[in-house]
């Protein structure tokens, strides 16, 4: 399996998001990570599904459709319809995670369910089987641009096995705080979807700047860091 890079438009010109697709499209981006945040379950707004249809028109990679809101169940469908590949929703805001799970997966998208940096592993136990994929959050969810939080390659690890156990194949996905400095250490405790927001848009030359995330990321697949 390889790894790929999904920089978040989070921290882009939201003034000119169709020029910032295509920026990190150039760099070698494989899906574009869209951050929604509803100022309920985390403290920021950010966008609903007309951008992300709008961004369905521009972008030549699949959306990776991450739901920070508190009642995700009522928007799945119209963020399928945006065109979402992937969706993902909280651990944290679902009591019927296993329903949501299935009705993103029914929608013919790609379900991932997501963990806060507080929120433990085992939250997934039952449903490990089921997942099209997991988010790992090293940040608190809300903001661009915070720092790693260093317990997530730990947990990026017990994910991993859990899901082994489960016998799912399922990719992890990590997101905050990744940057050159850490991407290869993330990339060895099993990370294979990886989130850069501040990363590559606060960088001089976004382009670059997910070339250089997307090389660094396969170097540690090639030839792991140590533990
Ligand atoms: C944070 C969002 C992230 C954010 C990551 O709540 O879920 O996707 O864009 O940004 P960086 O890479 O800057 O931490
Ligand atoms: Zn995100």
């Amino acid at each position: 399996m390889s790894v790929l890079l999904a920089p978040s438009i989070l921290s882009a010109d939201f003034a000119a998001l169709g020029d910032a697709v295509a920026t990190v499209e150039r760099g070698g981006a494989d899906l574009i990570h869209v951050d929604v945040m509803d100022g309920h379950f985390v403290p920021n707004i950010t966008i609903g599904p007309a951008v992300v249809a709008s961004l369905k028109r521009v972008a030549k990679v699949p959306l990776d459709v991450h739901l920070m809101i508190t009642e995700p169940d009522r928007y799945i469908e119209a963020f399928a319809r945006a065109g979402a590949s992937y969706l993902s929703v909280h651990a944290e805001v679902l009591p019927h995670l296993h329903r949501t799970v299935h009705a993103i997966k029914d929608l013919g998208v790609k379900a991932g369910v997501v963990l806060n940096p507080s929120t433990p592993v085992a939250a997934l136990h039952d449903i490990a089987a089921d997942v099209d994929f997991v988010l790992v959050m090293s940040v608190n969810p809300g903001f661009g641009g915070q720092t790693f939080i260093p317990r997530s390659e730990s947990k990026l690890r017990e994910v991993r096995a859990l899901l082994d156990r489960a016998g799912n194949p399922a990719p992890i996905e990590i997101d905050g705080g990744v940057d050159l400095g850490n991407i290869a250490r993330i990339v060895s405790a099993g990370a294979r979807m990886i989130v850069a927001g501040a990363a590559v848009f606060n960088s001089p030359d976004p382009e670059r700047a997910t070339r250089d995330l997307k090389a660094a990321a396969a170097a540690a697949l090639a030839s792991p860091v140590a533990r």
